[in-house]
């Protein structure tokens, strides 16, 4: 093939973009030579199907827009997606988790939305030491009692969003609510930090009413709530099952006559499906489409003009997972084998986001704005920050060393 010298070793290391550590003449590739120039596998589990479906694509598309511009590539290094369909069910989620990373050697381990799923994909991470990106689900104890070096999450912890709403209704001096949502973690953590906000303020939670998740038959529970006649209702619901309820709300003749506030997943990604049941609703969340920044703007022209639909929350978690990647990628120039270097850049990096810039608490939650926003239209326009810089629950939990 007449290759001088120098060029062999480019030559070769260019043969390996599949990634298969083979070269072609039969010869097994030394691992620093695949760590630094095959492609990068990165394994995506998130929900595809049911309830939560649309908020994997959103998250997929938002990490995939972060990876084209930094020009296709992170520190050189091209990507390869292996995808998998968890389908919300916590039941497979550690095999799922291990097949991405025992059987198809993934660099990077991307997921989940659903709560239940996630302890799954921790156990597997923190057994693997695969560096591990939480796109959005946001059980406590991921960045609490089992958070761990390689795992990062870059949305939020499921009683930071609420937290914020129960100081909202004690200053509106709302007094008794009714709380409903789905009975797994991020509903009970969801009520939970929405509970200790709103009853330390003197507030009261009069009942708390639950149905088990996908579940969306609210007849009888809305029946309830009419009879109760609490001063507000307060949910956690998402995807699918967020504008089902929303819709259903109205039907029930509840809407404009009991006030009904929320974490804001009740309202992103849905409100064309929600009709005009969501106008007016508030929530409290640390994204808002309206958030009126030259950052956002252009991330949302980006997201519209590539995926030919509105971004919303999941969109900017998955834009920022792929963010706080090449930021960690960068600091070894693509060495995904340096994970101690790796980690300490992810540590430290101050993430531009659309929702604000923001950075890791020492357990790996963001430290991040929480607004309250309000339902216009088919946006939810931010009306202030309800709670700037939240931490929550308190990353003391967290045992990590460091
Ligand atoms: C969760 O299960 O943690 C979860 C799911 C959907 C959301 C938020 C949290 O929108």
């Amino acid at each position: 093939m007449g290759l001088r010298r120098g060029e062999t070793r480019r030559a070769l290391l260019k043969g390996l973009a599949g990634a298969t550590g083979i070269s072609a003449a039969g010869l097994v590739v030394p691992r620093w030579a695949l760590a630094q120039s095959g492609k990068l596998k990165i394994g995506l589990m998130l929900p595809y199907t049911g309830t939560f479906a649309q908020l994997g694509v959103a998250i997929t598309n938002g990490f995939k827009l972060a990876v084209q511009e930094e020009g296709g590539k992170l520190s050189g290094r091209e990507l390869e997606y292996v995808t998998l369909d968890d389908e919300s069910d916590p039941a497979k989620a550690a095999d799922r988790a291990n097949q991405l990373v025992t059987r198809d050697k993934v660099d990077v381990l991307l997921g989940t939305v659903h709560s239940g799923v996630q302890m799954g994909m921790v156990k597997i991470a923190r057994e693997s030491g695969v560096l591990h990106i939480i796109p959005n689900a946001g059980v406590a104890a991921a960045t609490g009692e089992l958070c761990a070096p390689n795992i990062f999450r870059t949305s939020f912890a499921n009683a930071q969003t609420t937290y914020p709403m129960g100081k909202v209704l004690v200053d509106r001096k709302v007094r008794n609510v009714v709380t409903l949502t789905w009975k797994y973690a991020a509903g009970e953590e969801a009520v939970q930090g929405f509970r200790d906000s709103f009853t330390k303020g003197g507030g009261k939670i009069v009942k708390e009413l639950w149905l088990p998740f996908p579940n969306v038959e609210f007849q009888s529970l809305l029946t309830e709530i009419a009879s109760l006649k609490p001063d507000a209702v307060f949910v956690f619901f998402a995807g699918g099952g967020a504008a089902k309820f929303l819709r259903d709300y109205q039907a029930a003749g509840l809407k404009g006559r009991i006030p009904l506030y929320g974490s804001g997943f009740l309202t992103d990604g849905i409100l064309e499906a929600a009709g005009d049941a969501g106008e007016g609703v508030e929530t409290t969340l640390h994204y808002g489409d309206g958030i009126e920044t030259a950052r956002n703007n252009a991330f949302r022209v980006a997201y519209v003009r590539n995926f030919k639909i509105a971004p919303d929350v999941y969109a900017v978690q998955g834009y920022d997972a792929g963010l706080l990647l090449a930021a960690g990628l960068k600091a070894v120039k693509g060495d995904i084998s340096k994970k101690k270097e790796i980690i300490a850049a992810m540590e430290k990096a101050e993430i531009d986001s659309p929702r604000g810039k923001w950075k890791m608490s020492r357990a790996h939650n963001p430290v991040q704005d929480m607004y309250l926003r309000k339902v216009v239209g088919k946006e939810n326009k931010v009306e202030s920050v309800a709670i700037k810089g939240l931490d929550y629950p308190p990353a003391s939990v967290c045992k990590m060393a460091g």
